[in-house]
């Protein structure tokens, strides 16, 4: 996890927020290759839910929603932790991690190990970060920032019901930031108080619950592989019976093998009619659906694919991470699914003189208009193959001498560091067929 938290500050992906001010604990900035890797996280996302199906549709709700939505949900009473504190060190931990946690003294220990430590009883420690809403604090201004998109969905389910030309069984889909007061943090952008939700929730007949809830956990799984995840690192772990939520009747982990251990990127969890039901009870509103023709009315259950955006992305650079040696030096190198590499194609001078730049520059802007491209001239050629390896880009295209005489270029592969030579005018065709062709880890193969 070090070198990926290294590699992740030297090359611009994700950065420690606030950081002139000595930082914000468990807060990340997304730099420049973080956010072009993220946007191409949540794009598959999207387009797994969206243009690869037609019962799936998109919603983006507000992140204050009416203080009664977390009534409803169960939030406001049972979204707590137990928390102990240490009188001595002042530090906080989750009393049901605390054999993991490390006490704030040195030679560190675990909390309640050494004779100094006075810890408090556990008590319930409500994890949604609340503020007010309007000029003046007063009763009834108190709002909450969403733990969760879920319930952003299910407030919406009526109007879709209306407009959207879906029955059940449909999904609707949103991306967004979420918020936790988190006691434990730590482990990079693992476990962050905000951080950002890729949820869809999948309304069903009744009786259709399972079959579709079988259907999910078998269609995430595939979403991570095909983009990559080494199949060998990920499984599905089934919830215990005293492990769920108070919500769900089943729910599967999709875990991935961090160096932290397995953990969870995404829950899969059959929530049946609860929240439904809930929000109808709460709000005195009708949620349910009529089915015109014969008249059935009911309470579609629900399953949900809830995956984590930030998660997601650093299994991605976990499984991608990799070093090898080219020449007697040590290359680090992301083996990024070219699909969600940020940087699809870098286009390099060989020399920054003779005619090749300004080619390079012709070639750059050709491939700009289709790719996410990067121009780069500076330096010797291997130490800017290097950096583009360093950022996962897959391809690299490099003109030189020839290429003025018979616009030919080569084209390197970041994994088998082969170079083609290929006419500048088929240069376009050759990485969207590259980019759509399907991909393999090439660390299965070691
Ligand atoms: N609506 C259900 C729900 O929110 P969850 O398991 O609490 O379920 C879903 O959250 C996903 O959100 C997790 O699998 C994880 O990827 C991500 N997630 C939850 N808490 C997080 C945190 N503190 N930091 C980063 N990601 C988090």
């Amino acid at each position: 996890m070090e070198k990926i938290v290294s590699l992740c500050k030297r090359r611009g992906f994700v950065l420690p927020s606030s950081e002139i001010y000595g930082g914000l604990g468990s807060s990340y900035d997304y730099a420049h290759y973080g956010v072009l890797l993220k946007n191409n996280v949540k794009g598959q996302w999207w387009r797994a839910m969206l243009q690869e199906r037609d019962d799936v549709v998109a919603l983006d709700s507000a992140i204050i929603q009416h203080p009664r939505t977390w009534e409803a949900s169960g939030h406001l009473a049972g979204f707590t932790d137990p928390l102990v504190d240490c009188r001595t060190c002042k530090l906080r931990f989750r009393a049901d991690l605390i054999d993991q946690a490390q006490c704030g003294r040195k030679p560190s220990k675990h909390p309640g190990e050494t004779p100094d430590c006075d810890l408090t009883g556990a008590r319930d420690f409500n994890l949604m970060f609340e503020t007010t809403i309007g000029p003046v604090s007063e009763e009834g201004s108190t709002v909450y920032l969403r733990p969760e998109t879920a319930q952003g969905i299910f407030l919406n389910f009526k109007s879709y019901l209306q407009f959207s030309r879906k029955k059940p069984p449909f999904g609707i889909a949103q991306i967004g930031k979420s918020f936790r007061n988190e006691i434990t943090t730590g482990n990079f952008i693992f476990r962050m108080r905000e951080f950002e939700q890729m949820e869809m929730e999948f309304f069903v007949p009744p009786d259709q619950a399972e079959m579709w809830f079988g259907h999910w956990l078998e269609q995430r799984m595939n979403w991570y592989t095909t983009l990559g995840l080494r199949p060998d690192h990920l499984r599905l772990r089934a919830h215990d019976q005293d492990e769920l939520s108070h919500y769900s009747s089943a729910t599967s982990d999709v875990e991935y093998l961090f160096p932290i251990g397995w953990s969870e990127v995404e829950g899969i969890a059959n929530r049946g009619d609860f929240d439904l039901t809930m929000h109808a009870k709460f709000s005195g509103q009708k949620l349910e659906y009529v089915d015109t023709a014969s008249g059935e009315r009911y309470i579609p259950h629900v399953i949900e694919p809830a995956a984590g955006a930030d998660r997601a992305l650093l299994a991605f650079l976990v499984d991608a991470y990799d070093e090898d040696e080219i020449e007697g030096e040590v290359r680090t190198v992301l083996r990024l699914h070219p699909l969600i590499a940020p940087v699809k194609v870098a286009v390099l001078p060989l020399v920054r003189k003779d005619g090749q730049p300004e080619l390079a520059s012709e070639v750059y802007r050709d491939l700009r208009e289709r790719f996410q491209t990067e121009y780069d001239e500076g330096g010797a050629i291997g130490r800017r193959y290097r950096r583009q390896d360093e950022i996962g880009t897959p391809w690299a295209v490099t003109i030189d001498h020839q290429s003025l005489e018979d616009r030919t270029v080569t084209l390197r592969d970041r994994d088998s560091l082969a170079q083609e030579r290929i006419a500048i005018g088929e240069l376009g065709e050759e990485i969207e067929r590259r980019l759509r062709a399907p991909w393999r880890s090439p660390k299965l193969e070691t």
